[in-house]
């Protein structure tokens, strides 16, 4: 069988392709063949796929604590998350009201993202839902394990004070700008378990440039972090310990 790639002309033989399973089918992979019914552009294979394979690393090393989600919106990424630690209590921290304006002036202030971006996104006012309650209620029923999920609406990190003494297994940093991110990385990672990970969209996003910021600022503090980047949409970097 002969493929392209990049525009070199590539044999494989055949059955290779067919038989090259990383590790076990799993949940996410119907999307990689567009069977999901709700499938959506923003839905990112790498990313998604990228957690089941965690978890299951997470799951054959013992590592124990618990699951949070920092910047959950309309909860694309929460089923995923939650479909792979069905038996881990799952924390979901967002405003559940767009972004802060304290985050935005200091994103502004520090030129970390374009004065365009917050304009066109129009961040403030997109919910489609009449009140944040009603948008955790949307989350909530997406849920494959809804009986795992805490939510945490508000200001993060203020809305994490009940977590000081927690320990965690997995989380997923995706608030876009620096100071939330700051927050998140200074808050979860001394609490991350050894063999734990953090994710954290949008380290290579062209718009997004607070977020490496905010790493290296906490590298100054816990020194260097042992980390790889993904190429997924938002461009990803994986944070472990
Ligand atoms: C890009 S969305 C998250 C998308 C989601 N992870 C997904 O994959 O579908 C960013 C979210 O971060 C939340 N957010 C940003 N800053 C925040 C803060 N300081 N506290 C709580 N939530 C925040 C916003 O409300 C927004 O819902």
């Amino acid at each position: 069988m002969a493929r392209h790639f990049g525009g070199e002309l590539v044999f494989v033989r055949k059955g290779y392709l067919e038989n090259n399973v990383v590790t076990q089918p799993m949940a996410y992979d119907i999307v990689s063949r567009n069977e999901y019914p709700a499938y959506r552009e923003q839905m990112d294979y790498v990313r998604y796929r990228t957690i089941e394979l965690l978890a299951e690393e997470i799951k054959r090393n013992h590592v124990g604590g618990d699951i949070a989600e920092a910047g959950v919106d309309y909860g694309d990424c929460s089923w995923v998350i939650n479909g792979s630690f069905p038996d881990r209590t799952f924390y979901l921290y967002d405003t559940f009201a767009g972004f802060d304006e304290r985050d935005v002036e200091t994103e502004k202030n520090n030129g970390f993202t374009s004065e365009a971006f917050f304009e066109s996104a129009n961040y403030f006012k997109r919910s489609s839902f009449r009140t944040a309650d009603d948008q955790v209620a949307y989350v909530r029923q997406r849920l494959p394990y809804p009986e795992k999920a805490v939510f945490r609406k508000g200001y993060f990190p203020e809305t994490a004070v009940s977590e000081t003494e927690k320990r965690f297994a997995f989380v997923s940093l995706d608030m876009d700008l620096y100071a939330p991110i700051l927050s998140g990385i200074d808050f979860f990672y001394p609490r991350l378990n050894r063999g734990g990970y953090i994710m954290i969209h949008d380290y290579n996003h062209s718009e997004f440039k607070g977020i490496k910021r905010a790493i290296e600022e906490c590298e100054e503090k816990f020194g260097v972090i042992p980390k790889f980047p993904l190429p997924d949409q938002g461009g990803t970097i994986v944070l472990t310990k």
